[in-house]
């Protein structure tokens, strides 16, 4: 039975079909609707706009579900890894161990960087933003790789650029974070994992021998897993709409490094850090917060808090405070912001203001306060959300680019002037 929606516009029938996706969501296909009806929509912030059918990830915000490729993220951050979820998102299917096997040791391959690259660092002012700085890198091997500026670049040549990213990357966060103290950077050590290698980069230092923890390692398996994709996000659109006209991975992936980077996205970790310091020094107490939160005449938010789909809890939220306490205690740390987290947290999901709106912690809300127990510093934490959402990334961009989707070009409604002459500048 076909499934349609009618329309009556200008006194006019049109029936537009339904589209039922795989968990039953609904949709109207409006293709056709400019060319038989002369209407667009309107929608500002795609809130109610599907911008492309997807494979990769499913989400229900209503119930709090989240699932990659059709595994469920708490199994996956339970029982997986970030190298093995990247294959998931990027192939579709969990991968055999030869498989596995392989993918990981063409990674461990190409962790080195070119050496020229580390000259990029030295236009950067000491103190730039490490975003700033992976988002130009991003960029920048394009430039190194030109095989990847050709649209019609082989499958095996799409494999490597995927692979050049997965393998680099965190090898360049790392020179990022070396190059603000002043230190000196350190290589890739091939007989380490990928979160041992990330951990052995940032860490190490000529003076002392490092140890990887590996409560540390698998704390960090376990956050790059849980940020590694997340349908349609503004990022991964921005990756999409990037990619779509034919630019190289690359650039795309600058692009959606940028658009992480604010703090409605995922530069929100960083502010929930900063967030919950402020509130430490003001010596603590939420309701002066949440106040300041539900005022609309202050600019303040509770940042972490809210999400554009997920109307109950985000279920990352939930495994990264449980993780949270694990870490912690795991460590020996005693950090006062996780208290006031969870103290502002319970003071939000009684307050009518946040259960109205269906304002729950997000991804955002505790991680930060993992990543400092790891020893990451708070201007690198959305660094690790883009290292996470990397395999997303590839995988929305190789999912449009494989479907040879048309290059993005939304509509607009016009409500500026209507046509006027020109008017000399001594008569205006
Ligand atoms: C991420 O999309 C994704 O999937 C993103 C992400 C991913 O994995 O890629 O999940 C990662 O980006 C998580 C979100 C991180 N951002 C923050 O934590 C910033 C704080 N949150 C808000 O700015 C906000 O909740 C957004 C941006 C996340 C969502 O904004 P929406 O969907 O546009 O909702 P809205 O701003 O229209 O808010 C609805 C109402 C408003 O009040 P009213 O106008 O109805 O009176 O809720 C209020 C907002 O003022 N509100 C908040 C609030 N978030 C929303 N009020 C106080 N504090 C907040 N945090």
């Amino acid at each position: 039975m076909s499934e349609f929606a009618e329309i009556i516009l200008d006194g006019k029938s049109f029936k537009l079909p339904i589209f039922t996706g795989s968990e039953g969501e609904k949709s109207i296909d409006i293709t056709s609707l400019r060319a038989e009806t002369g209407y667009v929509t309107l929608d500002s912030g795609y809130k109610n706009t599907g911008s492309t059918k997807s494979a990769i990830t499913f989400l229900d915000g209503e119930k709090g579900i989240l699932r990659y490729r059709g595994y469920s993220i708490e199994e996956l951050a339970e029982k997986s890894t970030f190298l093995e979820v990247a294959y998931l998102l990027i192939n579709g299917e969990l991968p055999a161990k030869a498989e596995l096997d392989h993918f990981t040791t063409r990674i461990r391959r190409h962790t080195l960087v070119n050496e020229d690259m580390r000259k990029i660092f030295d236009g950067f002012p000491v103190n730039a933003h490490p975003m700033g700085v992976m988002a130009a890198l991003a960029s920048a091997m394009a430039t190194f790789y030109p095989g990847s500026i050709d649209p019609n670049r082989s499958p095996e040549a799409i494999d490597l650029t995927i692979t050049r990213l997965l393998a680099k990357m965190p090898t360049l966060a790392t020179w990022a974070y070396k190059n603000s103290l002043g230190h000196p950077v350190n290589y890739p050590k091939n007989s380490l994992g990928y979160c041992a290698n990330f951990l052995h980069m940032m860490f190490a230092l000529p003076v002392e021998d490092y140890e990887v923890d590996p409560d540390v390692e698998k704390a960090l398996d376990t956050l790059l897993i849980l940020h590694a994709d997340h349908e349609q996000n503004c990022s991964a659109s921005t990756v999409r709409l990037a990619g779509s006209s034919q630019v190289s991975l690359y650039s795309a992936v600058s692009a959606g490094i940028s658009s992480l980077w604010g703090p409605l996205h995922g530069g929100a970790n960083q502010q929930v850090i900063e967030m919950l310091e402020k509130i430490k020094e003001d010596g603590g107490g939420s309701k002066k917060w949440l106040d300041k939160a539900k005022d609309k005449d202050d600019p303040f938010r509770l940042m972490g808090f809210g999400h554009r789909v997920y109307k109950n809890f985000d279920p990352r939220a939930k495994i990264i405070k449980v993780a949270c306490d694990k870490v912690l205690n795991k460590l020996g740390i005693n950090d006062p912001a996780l208290d006031i987290a969870k103290e502002l947290e319970e003071a939000a999901l009684s307050d009518e203001y946040f259960v109205e709106r269906k304002l729950y912690p997000n991804v955002d809300f505790y991680s930060g306060i993992i990543y400092r127990a790891l020893g990451i510093p708070t201007d690198m934490f959305t660094v690790m959300f883009a290292l996470g959402r990397l395999p997303g990334w590839i995988a929305q961009w190789k999912e449009m680019r494989g479907e040879g989707q048309p290059i993005g070009r939304p509509r607009q409604i016009y409500v500026g002037e209507q046509l006027r002459s020109y008017v000399n500048i001594d008569k205006r």
